[in-house]
């Protein structure tokens, strides 16, 4: 299904909107974005009640990896594509969702990533196949990589209550008592937020591997590597969103869809460790994917310690 849209053809329309060659997402356009994914954060938030074991007291816990899966696949679909799941909609959403992860289960395990992302089409044409190919890809860079990053920055801060005492400090300074949304504003002041993303994306990189084949020889410190030689990244590089001219063009989406949603949760819940880094048992696959849930415990206290007027 992902055809050859996942060869990461930069994607003609969304680079012809942008200014900023490297960002691919206007600023205009994400700013009308932000209002949507705060939206959804809000639901998410709202949806957590319903997703795992709620305890008397309102405290739940609750697998991430769906629920942020489901979340981020409801923000690509409303801003990028125009379209709104809803609940009747949820299936065909998981279907498609679940399609998409088969093949990307298929290219892993016959090793035909790498075979995929080097062909590209020599006229730059575009027909019907290659725009479902193109939103297939979108669809798949757009919400498994922010879905991933997200679990295991939750899981992360679940984990630290130091750190995720200080991203409260933020929010509160951001806030205040006031339970509004969040704006595009808001999120740009969230730096430490932001650090904290970008170390959780350093420790778990949601692309754990990216990789080339060369099409003519080239002398890197003096090596030689020939033509067709298959590349990779070094181990302790950190480019999450990669770099150069096939860089992630939906990095500052990412960004703002991260923030809309960790800030959301905080805002709401306190988060209690479940499952620990220690018990992270990587699986081979396009994402960086835990072979079992990722658990993290939402505790409602928080809430009403922090907006006094609630
Ligand atoms: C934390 C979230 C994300 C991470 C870590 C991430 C990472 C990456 C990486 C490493 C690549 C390069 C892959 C390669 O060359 O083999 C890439 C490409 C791409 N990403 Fe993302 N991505 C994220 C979110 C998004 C989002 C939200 C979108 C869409 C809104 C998106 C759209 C794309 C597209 C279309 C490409 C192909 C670009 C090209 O080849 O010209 N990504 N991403």
């Amino acid at each position: 299904m992902a055809g050859d849209g996942l060869p990461h053809k930069r994607w003609p329309k969304m680079a012809a909107a942008s200014q900023d060659p490297d960002s691919g997402v206007h600023f205009n356009i994400l700013r009308h974005f932000s209002e949507v994914l705060e939206e959804n954060s809000l639901r998410l938030a709202d949806k957590l009640e319903a997703a795992g074991d709620v305890t008397a007291a309102g405290d739940v816990t609750a697998d991430v990896v769906p629920l942020l899966s489901e979340y981020t696949l409801h923000s690509i679909c409303e801003t990028a594509m125009g379209t709104k799941l809803d609940d009747e909609q949820k299936d065909e959403g998981r279907v498609y969702k679940e399609a998409i992860h088969k093949v990307g289960k298929f290219m892993v395990e016959s090793g035909s990533y790498v075979r995929f992302i080097n062909h590209r089409p020599k006229d730059g044409s575009i027909d019907d196949k290659g725009i479902q190919e193109e939103v297939d890809t979108f669809m798949f860079e757009g919400h498994d990589t922010t879905a991933t990053g997200l679990v295991y920055l939750l899981m992360s801060l679940a984990c630290d209550k130091m750190i995720q005492d200080k991203v409260v400090e933020e929010l509160k300074e951001i806030f205040g008592d006031s339970t509004r949304p969040a704006t595009m504003q808001d999120l740009g002041k969230m730096k430490y937020i932001d650090c904290c993303i970008k170390e959780s994306l350093r420790l778990y990189p949601p692309v754990p591997f990216i990789a080339r084949i060369l099409n003519e020889e080239v002398v890197l410190s003096g090596y030689t590597i020939p033509a067709q030689e298959q590349c990779g990244q070094a181990p302790l590089r950190y480019i999450p969103f990669s770099a150069g001219p096939r860089n992630c063009i939906g990095q500052k989406f990412a960004m703002l869809e991260m923030k809309s949603a960790v800030s959301s949760l905080l805002r709401k819940f306190e988060l209690q460790p479940v499952t620990r880094p220690e018990d992270l048992e990587f699986i081979s696959d396009l994402v960086l994917r835990n072979n079992g849930p990722v658990l993290v415990s939402f505790k409602k206290e928080l809430y009403n310690r922090f907006f006094s007027n609630v």
